[in-house]
């Protein structure tokens, strides 16, 4: 996938490298803490450590080629990501779809701006490398990012499915867009 870098609002947003996996774990630990309350189980996110992500991210994540993490970063200071997955992770994912696997911004920013600084930067590179249509799986109860979601124009797809590894009341919905519109897409949609 092409490396990248945006900037815009005072924000910048560039490839992440293995020096970033640090400032991606603090901010997902944060982000997961502050968002999932009442979603993931209380247990689920006492365990919920910077260290084992950090871990997951340095050993797994940047070595893996079909994975594209992108920074946004403020006055120097990693503030949130987004991960990429092409093609999808999914099993039942068509020949041309993307994934989001992950787009996190640290709670003390929220709303200023970095989410969405993000979100263009990856779907204008997933559009200049092809890719026809992404998804993302969110809780269904997450309506913070469902609202997020919705401003750049995804819709459900109709899939859902429980992670009772996360709780009992962590239930996902899948979402999409269609970054590129076929012919016949583009004339059933007028
Ligand atoms: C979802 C998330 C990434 C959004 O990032 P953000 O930096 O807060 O978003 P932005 O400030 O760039 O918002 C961009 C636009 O999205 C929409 N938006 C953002 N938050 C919203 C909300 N709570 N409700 C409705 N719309 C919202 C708005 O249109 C907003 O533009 P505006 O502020 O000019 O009105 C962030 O809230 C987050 O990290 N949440 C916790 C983690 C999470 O749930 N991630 C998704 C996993 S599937």
């Amino acid at each position: 996938m092409a490396r990248l870098s945006f900037a815009a609002m005072n924000i910048a947003v560039r490839t992440a490298t293995t020096d970033d996996a640090t400032a991606i774990a603090r901010v997902n630990v944060a982000s997961w803490q502050a968002a999932y309350r009442g979603i993931v189980s209380d247990r689920f996110l006492r365990g919920v450590s910077a260290g084992a992500r950090e871990r997951a991210w340095r050993d797994g994540i940047f070595g893996d080629p079909s994975r594209l993490t992108l920074v946004a970063q403020r006055d120097g200071e990693v503030i949130g990501y987004c991960g990429l997955s092409t093609p999808s992770r999914d099993e039942d994912a068509g020949p041309g779809v993307a994934e989001i696997a992950a787009i996190y911004v640290h709670p003390d920013t929220w709303r200023t701006g970095a989410g969405g600084v993000l979100m263009e930067a990856a779907l204008a590179n997933l559009r200049d490398a092809g890719w026809r249509v992404v998804t993302l799986w969110v809780f269904e109860a997450n309506e913070r990012a469902r609202g997020f979601y919705a401003r750049y124009g995804f819709t459900l797809d109709g899939s859902r499915q429980r992670r009772p590894d996360l709780g009992r009341n962590a239930v996902e919905v899948r979402l999409r867009l269609i970054l590129w519109a076929t012919r016949t897409q583009a004339v059933a949609a007028t």
